[in-house]
Parts: C-alpha cells; sequence; structure tokens
C-alpha cells in the first residue's frame, strides 16, 4: 500500500501583539509554538499545513508581524486563508501567493486538489462566498473532475448547535451546496472559526471544523450561558488521503497538541503481547 498523503490542518491561531493574552486569559502565540513544535517533529511529515483563519485576534499589523515570526520555525510548506478576525489586506501581505480580491487558492498536493476558500466579509463577523468565489471553486472543480478534492473555508456552511457562532456561520451556504452536490470529486468541507472539532455531511459531503490550538468555544448546546471561551486539551486535524478506488478514501485525525507518554510496543521482541 502507497503511503497516505497527509495534509495538516491548523485553525484559529488568534496571534494578539507580544505579551497580550486572548480575551485576558489564553497565551496563544506560546500555544501556536506548542502546536509548530508538534508539527515539525510529526512522522512522517504532512505534505501541507492549511491554516483556516483568524490567524490574527484585531487585524493589527504588529500582529501579523507578530505572527510572521511564531511561523517561521516552521519546518513545511504552509498555505492560508482569511477569517473574520483577519485583515484581507494585511494577511495578503503575510501570504504573498494570491494577488488580488478574494484570497482563494488552489494548490494540487500528489494528486489531490485542495481549495481554500476566502469566506471573510471586511467588517462582519458572519462569513460569505461572493459570486467570484463561487465561480472560482465553480471552475477549479470543473477542470479536474477526477481529482479528489478538499474545501478548506472559515466559515462553517452548517449550523453546530451552538447559538451565538450559529449566528456568525457561512450566510449563503445554499450556493455552496448547489456547487458541492455537482462535483461528487469532492471528499471533504473543513472549516474553522468554532475552535471545536465537529463532523458532519454538509450536501452530501463529508464535513467538519477543526479545533484550535488555544482555547474552545464553551460547548453550549442550550444556549443557556453567555458567549465563552473554555481551555480544553489543545488539538489540530490531519486528514489523510488513501489513494485507491475512484476518488479513494480521505480519513481525519484529530491530534492532541503536547508531549505525552510512549510510543510503549505493544508486541516483544518474539511478537508476544506485553
Ligand atoms: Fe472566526
Amino acid at each position: 500500500m502507497t503511503a497516505p498523503v497527509l495534509i495538516a490542518q491548523i485553525s484559529d491561531l488568534h496571534i494578539k501583539r507580544p505579551g497580550e493574552l486572548a480575551y485576558g486569559q489564553v497565551d496563544t502565540a506560546a500555544a501556536l509554538t506548542r502546536c509548530i513544535a508538534h508539527l515539525n517533529r510529526f512522522r512522517p511529515r504532512p505534505k501541507l499545513v492549511v491554516i483556516t483563519g483568524d490567524l490574527v485576534d484585531s487585524g493589527r499589523e504588529e500582529e501579523y508581524a507578530h505572527l510572521r515570526e511564531l511561523l517561521a520555525p516552521l519546518e513545511l510548506p504552509m498555505a492560508a486563508i482569511p477569517g473574520n478576525h483577519d485583515d484581507r489586506e494585511r494577511f495578503r501581505r503575510t501570504f504573498p501567493s494570491v494577488a488580488s480580491g478574494s484570497a482563494n487558492c488552489a494548490i494540487d498536493v500528489e494528486g489531490l486538489r485542495l481549495l481554500l476558500l476566502d469566506s471573510s466579509v471586511p467588517g462582519k463577523d458572519y462569513g460569505e462566498l461572493n459570486s467570484d468565489t463561487l465561480a472560482w471553486l465553480e471552475s477549479r472543480l470543473a477542470e479536474h473532475p477526477d481529482r479528489p478534492a478538499l474545501v478548506f473555508l472559515h466559515h462553517a456552511p452548517f449550523a453546530t448547535g451552538i447559538a451565538h457562532m450559529d449566528r456568525q456561520n457561512l450566510r449563503n451556504a445554499p450556493d455552496l451546496a448547489a456547487i458541492v452536490r455537482q462535483h461528487a470529486q469532492i471528499r471533504l468541507i473543513a472549516a474553522g472559526h468554532v475552535h471545536r472539532a465537529v463532523t458532519t455531511l454538509f450536501a452530501g459531503a463529508p464535513a467538519g471544523i477543526c479545533p484550535a490550538p488555544n482555547h474552545a468555544v464553551d460547548l453550549d448546546l442550550g444556549n443557556e450561558r453567555a458567549p465563552a471561551l473554555r481551555v480544553e486539551p489543545p488539538a489540530f486535524h490531519l486528514h489523510a488521503w488513501l489513494a485507491g478506488g475512484r476518488f479513494g478514501d480521505l480519513v481525519t485525525h484529530l491530534v492532541p497538541i503536547g508531549d505525552f507518554p510512549g510510543p510503549y510496543p505493544f508486541f516483544d521482541a518474539k511478537g508476544e503481547l506485553l
């Protein structure tokens, strides 16, 4: 069996100016540093790291400068899309591959097609895919209908049950759904924004949200508490594509960030269970 193609997804870094804590509580810079150390030592190495938005917390230039410093030790290729906390023009100076308009980006990795969509709307918390982005997505999918595709965007196109986040998800999800239904090669819709691992189906395709390296949105499914964060175990997603069949198989692993005991072998030298 050939080795799977590994694509790491990290999301919602919320980098502040040096020395500042997010919401007065969370050292997001230290959290990103731990995440990058984990990515650098992970084997086999992912082919690419996709960052699905909210790279900084307030869109400030000093935050992007801090972000660039913190990302410098990453030994893997990376690509990113903006979220609602980003400033599109400052974001673009950090990730200059996208020249103008919405920061969409197509990347082919060993037979996989990654389509990164800019769902940010300047000055708004909610997301929307504008008509240029929808047309761009349609064209990128149409030009390689036999290539398995992963679609990344910041705002989830589905509800999670967390009311204050669902009010700011992707507004025009039906427009995206109409495209997804017509392109069977889409293996995954991967979002961020909610700082939690979530899995569902969207327009017949597997879909999910990537957890964050720093803090989680409080899992309040009854709309009982004020919007809040909790510091939960940090993690990222590792999408593993196993070639084969018509579009191959894609599985997503949740990878907790940190140093954990092990690995301890299951078997001794004679092959007996320990
Ligand atoms: Fe967000």
